[in-house]
């Protein structure tokens, strides 16, 4: 038996002993009693045989298949606490990985189930589920409390496909209109008519192809519309998502010009454009850049421009004097050549979004020799999983 420290950053129970054991599903102060699953030379990981004392902040776990798809990571844990361990997460990252001390303001999710707007679910031998993490074993599901109503309706409703084996997405839009993205080896024998009758199916995709509809659907942030293809990037969050660019349009100053660097549909450039003298958005998916050219003029803008390329490349043929640079990444954070490219330019204000605090940590350890924090958030998008997004409002050190 064993007493539980603290959690690390995958929401494991660390236990301390003559070796580290991270043990899933334990909570900080619990006493438990554990076997050993896996042993390397630094660490052991584990699995409960039995709580003998429970954590204060356990609670009951509404989902049953919690501890077995892998998606969740903190259902077991009171949402407040849920909020609290990512913040320290990602004080104790910024502080370990970039030397930063900064106060961490906490933006917390409207509903911590029911919010994704997107869902990937695998059909296995008919069975529908997820992989198991780091496995090819399926979780068969009926449903997954994460996600938005309409994608568990049709998840029921996934036999009408009379698919035995594929990759299946599901997307929901503001109005709950459904894309569904196929790949698979089948010949498709999709019970159309039944499907269309039961869901609001704006497309179905299937191998890349339209099988049915469309292969775009419309979103709505903050009043803005938003096409969106069907292999375009979008925030799974809408709540969040609306929050985000609220901060971005409070930090964009009248009149300046701003690039929106890995720009999806155009959305926070789309934002940044009602106050921006003129916006530049690069983005390296042909799909989205079309999407965000659209959105460009059913929002009405005339002062933005979208490149199809590289950010980290592109960025440095823009001939204009950026102030302004929104920075959205991919989980991978910036190349060294846009690092390098965003040093040179020197914009007075770096908005960097982020949802991966180990990278972000990585790029602010370089952009603080130059910038300042001024304001950080973390946001709770992905509620009920150790994931956390990042929000760091950069400002330029000014020359003594
Ligand atoms: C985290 S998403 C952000 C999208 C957008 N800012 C939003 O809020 O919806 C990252 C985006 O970067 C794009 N991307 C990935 N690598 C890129 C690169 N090297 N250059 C430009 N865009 C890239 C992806 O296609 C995706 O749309």
């Amino acid at each position: 038996m064993a007493k539980v420290e603290k959690l690390d950053h995958f929401g494991r129970g660390i236990v301390f002993d003559n070796k580290i054991t991270f043990i899933n599903y334990a909570l900080p102060n619990e006493e438990v009693e554990y076997h050993i699953i896996k042993q390397t030379k630094k660490y052991n990981v584990a699995n409960i045989d039995k709580i003998v004392r429970p954590s204060e902040d356990r609670i009951n776990y509404p989902c049953p298949y919690f501890l077995k798809c892998g998606g969740c990571s903190l259902q077991h844990l009171k949402y407040a606490k849920t909020l609290e361990f990512k913040k320290a997460k990602v004080e104790e990252i910024l502080n370990k990985y970039a030397n930063i001390k900064t106060n961490i303001e906490v933006i917390s999710n409207s509903s911590p189930y029911h919010y994704r707007n997107k869902l990937s679910l695998k059909i296995k031998d008919n069975h529908i589920g997820f992989y198991e993490e780091k496995t090819h074993e399926l979780v068969e599901i009926k449903e997954c409390l994460l996600a938005k109503e309409a994608i568990n309706k049709l998840i029921l409703d996934l036999k009408y496909f009379h698919l035995t084996n594929a990759n299946v997405t599901i997307r929901a839009s503001y109005n709950d209109e459904l894309m569904i993205i196929i790949t698979t080896n089948d010949e498709p024998k999709i019970d159309l008519d039944y499907l269309t009758h039961n869901h609001k199916i704006v497309g179905i995709i299937i191998n890349y192809q339209i099988y049915y509809g469309e292969d775009k659907f419309i979103e709505i942030i903050n009043k803005q519309l938003f096409q969106v293809s069907y292999n375009s990037f979008f925030q799974v969050n809408p709540f969040i998502n609306a929050k985000i660019l609220k901060i971005v349009q409070d930090n964009i100053k009248k009149n300046s010009i701003v690039a929106d660097l890995f720009c999806g549909v155009g959305s926070l450039g789309i934002t940044a454009s009602l106050y921006a003298q003129k916006v530049y958005g690069i983005e390296i998916v042909p799909n989205a850049i079309k999407n965000a050219l659209i959105n460009k003029k059913i929002n009405h803008r005339e002062n933005i421009d979208f490149c199809l390329g590289d950010a980290n490349k592109v960025l440095m043929e823009i001939k204009d004097n950026i102030d302004t640079i929104i920075l959205d990444p991919p989980r991978s954070g910036l190349k060294k050549e846009g690092k390098d490219t965003l040093l040179k330019i020197k914009p007075d204000v770096i908005i960097y979004i982020s949802c991966d605090p180990m990278t972000l940590a990585r790029d602010l350890k370089e952009l603080t020799k130059v910038y300042e924090v001024k304001k950080f958030y973390i946001a709770d998008m992905f509620s009920n999983t150790y994931h956390v997004e990042s929000i760091c409002i950069l400002n330029i050190l000014k020359e003594k």
